[in-house]
């Protein structure tokens, strides 16, 4: 009798903790997906991170025949997008389409970006997501980091997203090492034009960087910057800022890396290192925080200000839908048209919803 109330006890337990690790499984998933696609806004880390534990690098002749390929025909200059498992899969939230999908739809629907996807270096930090890469025939690098699974492992990955960012900024910072100019461009970034027509061609400026909300001036250091994307020139002083900016790694507990940068612009740095930095206007460069007044001359469209994954890419679906319907009418006229509000992303934030609200 009592060996049976033990057996059913120990069940119970057992029970009891395999409902908890579901629980926590599906609980911390979603958030870390959410996380992974935010550009800077929301709560990014409630846990302490411990980041003295240092990043296990390696690259090999694999990088450098990927830069090799990637900038062929673009004078050393390559376009960088770090994908995982979470930007590729199909139905990691119950949605069809993928925010990978719209990234590269956006080269297919935009006016002379089909080019650029030779030029597009996919660096997956995940077998699947290297998997989904290969299989779509791009330019694909797989980025190792012993010791860290960045697409396993998920109780703990509020510490684990922190850490992927960091290795972001070491494999940037590698890159330019290796002499390779780069744009980077997170996936929630539609590319509707050419940016390489938009960008400064002048090799004095070492860095031309998006923002949330253009201020006129495009040497501001008031600019409120997204890393989301950025073309940065390979040289001495760009090498010396990555290097700063890496180094704050071990001293920034809790802190992503934006905002690490953020400090350190506040701090001077771009005087200090003798960096000239050109902030980009919105009117080329711009983002659901300020929309491009004018669609004829919009370059790339950022989803930011945006709390999750689900509102980016129902609102980016919206944009695209724009963005097609211009091109149909662009044949005939000289129109603008008006976005559609990014009611999703809108809403994301716990505020009413303003169509509804007339
Ligand atoms: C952080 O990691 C280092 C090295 O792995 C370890 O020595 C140290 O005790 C850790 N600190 C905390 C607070 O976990
Ligand atoms: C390519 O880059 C080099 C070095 O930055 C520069 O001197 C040259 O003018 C560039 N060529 C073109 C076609 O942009
Ligand atoms: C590039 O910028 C520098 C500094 O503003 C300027 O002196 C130079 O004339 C510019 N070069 C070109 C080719 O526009
Ligand atoms: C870490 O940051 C604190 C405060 O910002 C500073 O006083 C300290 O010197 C820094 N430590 C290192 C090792 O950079
Ligand atoms: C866009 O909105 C403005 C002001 O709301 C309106 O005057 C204009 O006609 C609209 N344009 C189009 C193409 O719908
Ligand atoms: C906002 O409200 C309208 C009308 O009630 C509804 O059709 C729409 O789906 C809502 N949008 C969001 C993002 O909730």
């Amino acid at each position: 009798m009592d060996s049976l109330r033990q057996t059913l006890g120990s069940f119970a337990m057992v029970a009891l903790l395999f409902v908890s690790f579901i629980f926590l499984y599906h609980w911390s998933f979603p958030s870390f997906s959410t996380q992974l696609l935010l550009s800077h806004n929301g709560p990014l880390c409630q846990q302490q991170s411990n980041m003295s534990s240092n990043i296990n690098e390696a690259y090999g002749d694999g990088l450098d025949k990927a830069l090799a390929k990637a900038s062929m025909g673009n004078n050393k200059t390559v376009i960088i997008a770090i994908v995982n498992k979470a930007y590729v899969e199909q139905d990691v939230m119950g949605d069809a389409v993928t925010m990978f999908d719209l990234f590269l739809s956006s080269f297919w629907l935009g006016e002379g970006t089909r080019s650029l996807i030779d030029n597009l270096l996919i660096v997956a930090v995940d077998q699947t997501a290297y998997d989904r890469c290969q299989f779509l025939r791009l330019n694909c690098y797989r980025l190792e980091t012993y010791g860290v699974d960045f697409g396993g492992e998920k109780i703990y990955m509020s510490q684990e997203f922190i850490k992927m960012m960091w290795r972001r900024t070491s494999f940037l910072l590698e890159v330019l090492k290796r002499g390779y100019n780069l744009i980077f461009t997170d996936t929630d970034v539609m590319w509707l034009r050419n940016p390489f027509e938009r960008l400064s061609k002048n090799e004095t400026e070492d860095l031309q960087i998006s923002t949330d909300v253009y201020l006129g001036d495009p040497w501001s250091e008031k600019h409120l910057i997204n890393t989301g994307f950025f073309f940065v020139r390979s040289n001495k002083k760009t090498i010396s800022l990555f290097e700063t900016w890496y180094g704050k790694k071990d001293n920034s507990t809790g802190k992503k890396e934006q905002d690490v940068l953020i400090d350190l612009i506040e701090a001077g740095i771009f005087g200090h290192l003798g960096l000239k930095v050109r902030f980009l206007d919105t009117l080329y460069f711009s983002g659901f925080c300020q929309d491009s007044k004018d669609v004829r001359a919009v370059t790339i469209i950022h989803a930011n200000c945006c709390r999750s994954i689900t509102a980016k890419v129902a609102d980016l679906k919206a944009t695209l839908r724009d963005w097609k319907q211009f091109r149909r009418l662009e044949a005939n006229s000289n129109v603008n048209i008006n976005w559609t509000s990014h009611e999703w992303c809108w809403v994301s934030w716990g505020r009413p919803n303003r169509t509804s609200l007339g």
